[in-house]
């Protein structure tokens, strides 16, 4: 995936801010469609099988019907599936070109077993129409291979998430790393609940209901529905609970608890909604269940891109230097391409340390001093910090690359000479 980091455009802060934005949009396209797809096309080829045996009329009709709601068309396969994923892996290749990163590893397989994934479930939807038999064994690959696409897919934003405090070689054995089992079963539980959630929607809701759905059938679809949609939504607090566990506390700020909070009252929403459908059979309540389910994996997406957001402000940072440079040349002016000290010390450092206070850090004109004319030792500091003072704590490792840690250093030790007047 390098040549996608060699393409990357040099951004101003605010295009930064647009592909931020755009990104979360492409998720919320991207998170509920896949979703949907892997469980329709489970159920329906498990019912498909499940018929072999028991020859009973609901099992056939079931998985036709599950397949053809959940696939919709092939040209929504490709607007909602593939494009989306690729916009996704573009964007993020701009925002981490600054950066040495797995993530785009993982997403660019992920993205290639996407593609071959929903080739084979195509096959599967299509081929009952065609065929008589239909061939459950293209459902059966199609949904193995989306699975372990969506496993990647979750690896690839893992790490981006967690980018500034957790990085992986990107390695296979990254996919096994508890944060990120954690992470796609929690997937998986809101993946399973907003299928739960589309089938009811449109099974009872779209088209006036499908009329045609005879009574038997109707009640049996929906007992099925409700199954699914109440065991996996039963499991979510816990998951929404464990994912904030393995957080680092330094990026759960006020409005990451803000959505996860709003994300679990949708849920709360989407259980008496689903005890509504279970009581009396009402298909208004199936739309809004499905809303309620669509509106808190919206607020996961977003707390994510938040946290991603507030870990990469340093590479945002680079970027928009990157850019005002450029700019710069373009407009004649004679600048040489620098990465700005001032930048990555207030986004890196700040949080610790002033100059003439303490913070956590001590104040950086009494430590400081000592550095003048000793640039390289303070730059290995700052790369790797080692005990100094045990009046302190000791001060974790900001982890900059060479040069942005030499940038660092210059600005401190341009500063302090200043105000302590030498
Ligand atoms: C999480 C808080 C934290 C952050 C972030 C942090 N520091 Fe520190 N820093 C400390 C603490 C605590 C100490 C004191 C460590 C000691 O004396 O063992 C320290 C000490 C220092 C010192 C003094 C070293 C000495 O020889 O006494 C320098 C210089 C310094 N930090 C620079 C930086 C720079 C540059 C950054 C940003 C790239 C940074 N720090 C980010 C907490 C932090």
């Amino acid at each position: 995936m390098e040549f996608l980091k060699n393409i990357a455009l040099p951004q101003s802060a605010g295009d930064i801010e647009l592909l931020h934005y755009m990104l979360v949009l492409m998720l919320f396209l991207f998170i509920p469609f896949i979703s949907v797809i892997l469980w329709g096309t489970v159920l329906s080829v498990y019912f498909k099988m499940k018929e072999k045996i028991s020859l009973e009329e609901n099992h056939r009709k079931i998985s036709k019907d599950i397949i053809e709601l959940v696939t919709v068309n092939k040209s929504i396969g490709i607007i909602l599936g593939i494009v989306p994923l690729f916009t996704a892996i573009l964007i993020f290749s701009q925002l981490f070109s600054a950066s040495e990163t797995s993530n785009l590893e993982f997403l660019g397989i992920a993205f290639i077993l996407l593609t071959i994934a929903l080739y084979f479930i195509y096959d599967y939807r299509d081929s009952f129409e065609n065929l008589k038999t239909p061939k459950v064994i293209s459902g059966i690959i199609g949904s193995a291979i989306l699975f372990i696409a969506l496993w990647m897919f979750v690896t690839g934003i893992t790490v981006a998430v967690f980018y500034e405090y957790w990085k992986p070689a990107g390695s296979i054995q990254d996919l096994f790393t508890s944060v990120v089992i954690i992470r796609f079963i929690y997937f998986l539980a809101a993946s399973i609940a907003i299928t739960g959630g589309a089938l009811l929607f449109g099974f009872f809701y779209l088209e006036g209901g499908k009329g045609r759905i005879d009574k038997e059938y109707g009640k049996f679809v929906k007992r099925i529905a409700i199954i699914i949609t109440f065991t996996a939504t039963l499991l979510l607090p816990l998951l929404i609970f464990a994912n904030l566990i393995i957080l680092p506390g330094t990026v759960l700020s006020g409005a990451v608890f803000a959505y996860i909070t709003i994300g679990l009252f949708s849920l709360f929403l989407a259980y008496h909604f689903l005890y509504m459908i279970f009581t009396r059979y009402s298909s208004k309540f199936t739309a809004l269940l499905f809303f309620a389910l669509l509106f808190m994996i919206f607020t996961v997406i977003i707390s994510d891109q938040l946290i991603i957001n507030n870990s990469t402000k340093v590479q945002s940072a680079i970027l928009a230097t990157k850019y005002d440079v450029i700019l710069n040349e373009l407009k004649g002016e004679d600048t040489v391409l620098e990465i700005s000290g001032e930048e990555i010390y207030k986004v890196k450092c700040a949080a610790c340390h002033s100059f003439d206070n303490k913070i956590v850090g001590p104040p950086h004109n009494e430590v400081v001093p000592k550095y003048i004319g000793k640039e390289q030792q303070l730059i290995s500091f700052i790369r790797n910090p080692v005990k100094i003072d045990p009046n302190y704590p000791p001060m974790p490792n900001p982890g900059l690359e060479p040069n942005e840690a030499k940038a660092v250093a210059e600005y401190i030790l341009k500063q302090v000479k200043q105000n302590i007047g030498k």
